[in-house]
Parts: structure tokens; sequence; C-alpha cells
């Protein structure tokens, strides 16, 4: 059977990945298209429905995105959502013209009670609005489905040739019903089966990857995190052997890490790959002396990876393929069009200019997170892999304030394994992520008859859905109490454990 898909046309919304994400939930495969791919190649990949996204222009200026208007004639139902609603209308005959008034956020709109987009969707509803522009004029052969106290256009449909468009975004969680009125499109509208899983995505990806590499060499940094156990995963599936995995054991991992990823991938493991495990530990301590400053400290070890993993590649010769775990979140942290970079992260670029390689492969990247974990279940990976919590590629270098040194890491991996032990042991799974982190801050203490001057732990949980935002979990007070207690008590160099309670904003979720 043909695997159904949904276009997401792409015109510079911030949503959308979101949209094809959304779309993915009704089981429907879908990828976002960049609007510069010719009609052709749209025509060619036989979808069952286009959704054009939102974006910052104005239709009416000229330099802004277009697509030519055959898309509208191959037959094929098109939802168009914000921006993607006004470049129908503008492009079908209707007027789009600067709103009197622009909305942003919640708004309430009213539907007409008739439209099969707004199926099972209550007449008044709660939608996410976010113009300047609106659709002053539906196109002909349109009637208007919905409408708000400042946008006469909110919605509007010409059914008999499947062209659906919102102002709105039901792609966000703020519009209520966004994802039933998604879900009417695609099954409905589309006909699309629904029937598309993870392990199909799976499956593709594998037969994709094979017929990229052929029998190329494909080399991939290893990280032991999620994200590059499942690509290291899916290409040995795809490509066994021609896979070789660097893993640099770079001294920031947390303690035993490094043989339990060796225990995973290395000969012993259930994968039949080529591993590589460099110990780097004194490389990356040596060019962290004495600095303190954090996007300093993150660019030093992004360098000394890249040169180690650099020349681990030059001992393998020449490679045709760099592979990469890259994950659609990563993409935007780092700074995609607009958004701005927070902080460097160092599995997005970087590596590419100092390997020797042909092309770059990175089969995760337009999934999020929970997605990277299903496709990790579907390939067997053990789930204590699959559900580990999120680990920063600088590793506890983001969770050392100041100066990294290796009687630091000592501290804070000793520390930071009480806590885990301990919150796992207690049953809690609300954090998203927790861990300790070291302050840098040295206090008088007194241990027995003896005055102390060491450093404080910190203690830090967090709960959040896509780690853009995050807030403190709740943790028992007599649990930290407990842990308080051991990390005193068994990690030499601290004299106090603090728990902090920052949310994300105004903090971020690592400490550095
Ligand atoms: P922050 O500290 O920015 O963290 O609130 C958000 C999420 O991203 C993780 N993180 C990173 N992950 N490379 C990564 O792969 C990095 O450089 C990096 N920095 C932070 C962090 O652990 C949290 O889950």
């Amino acid at each position: 059977m043909e695997r159904e898909m949904i276009i997401v046309l792409d015109f510079g919304g911030q949503y959308n990945q979101l949209i094809a994400r959304r779309v993915r939930e009704c089981n429907v495969y879908a990828e976002v298209w960049p609007y510069t791919k010719s009609l052709d190649e749209i025509k060619a990949a036989n979808p069952k429905g286009i959704i054009f996204t939102g974006g910052p222009n104005s239709v009416y200026e000229e330099a802004s995105p277009h697509y030519e208007k055959g898309i509208f004639e191959i037959g094929v139902p098109i939802f168009g959502i914000c921006y993607g609603s006004q470049l129908m209308a503008y492009t079908l005959g209707g007027e789009v013209k600067t709103a009197p008034v622009s909305e942003y956020g919640h708004t309430d709109i009213v539907t007409d009670g008739h439209s099969r987009l707004f199926h099972s969707v209550s007449q008044k509803t709660s939608v996410w609005m976010s113009h300047t522009d609106y659709i002053a004029k539906a196109p002909e052969g349109f009637t208007v489905t919905a409408h708000s106290k400042d946008c006469p256009v909110a919605a509007m449909e010409n059914p008999e040739k499947k062209f659906y468009a919102t102002q709105f975004h039901p792609e966000v969680m703020h519009t209520e019903e966004g994802q039933q009125m998604l879900r009417n499109f695609v099954l409905d509208i589309c006909g699309c089966r629904g029937d598309w899983r993870m392990d199909s995505f799976v499956q593709t990806k594998i037969e994709e990857i094979r017929a990229q590499v052929g029998d190329g060499k494909v080399l991939l940094a290893l990280s032991g995190g999620v994200d590059s156990s499942v690509a290291a995963v899916l290409l040995s599936k795809a490509v066994g052997k021609q896979l070789t995995c660097v893993f640099v054991d770079q001294g920031l991992l947390r303690k035993n890490e490094g043989d339990e990823v060796e225990a995973v991938f290395g000969p012993k493991g259930a994968y039949d790959l080529n591993f590589v495990r460099v110990n780097a530990a004194e490389r990356f301590y040596e060019k962290l002396k004495g600095v303190e400053e954090p996007e300093r400290k993150r660019k030093i070890i992004g360098e000394e990876f890249i040169r180690v993993f650099e020349e681990e590649a030059k001992k393998i010769g020449t490679v045709d393929f760099l592979a990469q775990g890259t994950i659609y979140p990563d993409v935007i942290e780092s700074g995609l069009g607009k958004s701005a970079v927070i902080k460097s992260h160092h599995n997005v670029g970087g590596l590419p200019d100092y390997v020797d390689f042909k092309e770059i492969i990175e089969p995760l990247r337009m999934l999020f997170k929970d997605e990277v974990r299903r496709a990790g279940l579907e390939l067997g990976l053990p789930e204590k892999l699959v559900f580990r919590q999120p680990f920063p590629g600088p590793g506890l270098g983001v969770r050392i304030v100041g100066e990294v040194t290796a009687e630091k890491v000592r501290i804070v991996q000793d520390a930071d394994y009480i806590f885990r032990e301990e919150v796992r042991k207690a049953g809690i799974t609300r954090p998203n992520q927790y861990f300790a982190a070291l302050s840098n801050m040295r206090s008088v203490g007194v241990m027995g008859d003896f005055r102390t001057y060491d450093y404080a732990i910190v203690l830090r949980a967090v709960n959040t859905s896509d780690f853009m935002t995050a807030e403190c979990t709740n943790i028992p007070f007599e649990l930290l109490q407990k842990v308080m207690n051991r990390i005193i008590n068994e990690v030499k160099g601290v004299n106090r454990v603090m728990f902090d309670l920052t949310s994300k904003p105004p903090g971020t979720i690592e400490l550095e």
C-alpha cells in the first residue's frame, strides 16, 4: 500500500515543524518542504494534501514568498494557515490588507456550524491569532466560515475544490480545538487512512539511508544520548559495518556513563557496527584550565571535540557520509532563520568543516524528542537508554560554574549519582530532567570538630514539555534532605547542598 503523505509547505513560519508533528499525531506522515520546491516535485510526491504555513511577510509585497497558481490546479486539498491563508486568498483573486486592528494571542471565533473543517468543534472556540494583515475579501467561490471580533475572515473555504484557510494557528496548543481541525482536514477532507506509525518512519528511513549511502562509509559521533544512539541504531540497521561510531569520552560524562555506552554499542553490545571509544579527558581538562566564561567553555569543548573526532576520522580515512543525531529542537535553539541564538549547541554546525566527507546525513532532523524516543523503541533500544533524561553535548562542562577541573568533575559526578539514585528509588517520575551541578561557591562549614571551606552542590529538577520553558519540580522535602545528607557524607569537598527553584525563563535548565 502506498504511503500517504501531507506536504507542509514552509513560507517561513515559526510553527512549521509543529504543523507536521500535529499531522503525524493523526497517524499520517508529513514532511516540511521549503516553498522553493517546484510544482513538479510536489506532484511527483503525490501528496494527499498540502498545508501552507504561516510566515512573517505581507503577500502584497513583491519580495514575499509566493507559489505558482498551478498548485491550485493539481486537484489536491490545500489548507492555508495564517500567511498561508492570505497567500491562498491573494493568489486566487481575493483581497489582503493591513488589518485595522492586529490580533495577537487568544481570540474567540464563531464558526458557521457547517464547515467540515470545524466538524466536532464548538461553535464558539478559542484560537491563537498572530497577524497584522488580514483577508479583507475572500476570493470568488469561497465562503467565510468563521469570524472574530476584529477579523471578518477568520476562516474561509471552497469545499468543492477542497481549499480551506484559517487566519489563526490550529497547530499551537493555545488553539483549544486546533488538533480536531487538523484531524478533520487530514482524515476527512484529504481522506487519509491514518495508518502511519513510527515503525513506518523507521522502515522508510532505513531504506532511504541505504539508497543514499550505497556502499559508502558513514561516520557518526556517538555521545550515548538518546538522539545519537537512535541515529546509530538506525544507521547500523541500514548499513551495518559501513558505519563507524566514534564515542569521545571527554571526561565530562556522568558517573559510569562511558562504560555504559560501551556496553551497549561496543564489541560486547547488540549491534553490528564499528565502535571506537576515545578517552580524552586529560586533553579537555588541559584546554579548560583557567577558563570561567560559560560560552568560552562551550566553544572550547566543542572545538576540542571536533579535533579529537577529526583525528579519529583521519585514522579511518576518507568517509563518504558524516551522520549526526540532530533533532528539530536543536535546529531552532541554534538559530534557524529569525530565532535568536540562545546557546551554541555543539551538536549542530561546526563539524562539517573539519572532516573530509562528501555528504551529511541527519535522519532525525525533523523529529521532536518524544518522536525520537518512539523511533528508539521501535528500533529495540533498551528503555533505560530511550528514556534517559537529556544530557547536553558539553556534558558536565555546563554543570560546573566557573573553571572545570578533574576534581570538580569528580565531585559533581558523585553528587549527581546520589541524587539520581535516590529519586529513582523513591519512584518519582515527574521531573523531566534532574541533576546535580556544582556552584563555584565555597563557604565555611563545620564537620565534626573541624572548620571546612568547601563547595556548594546545587540540585536542580525541572518539568518541561518542550525544554524551551521549564518549571522547578516539587521534590518531597524528606527526599531532598536524604540526598543532602548522603552528598555531604559521601562526597568529599562538599559542605553545602542547595535546591534551585528557578524556572526557565528567567533561568535556563542547565547551570553554567
Ligand atoms: P537550557 O540549559 O538551554 O537547556 O535551558 C535546554 C535543554 O537543552 C539541553 N542542552 C543541550 N543539549 N547540547 C545539547 O545537546 C547542548 O549544548 C546543550 N545545552 C543545553 C539541556 O540539558 C536541556 O535539556
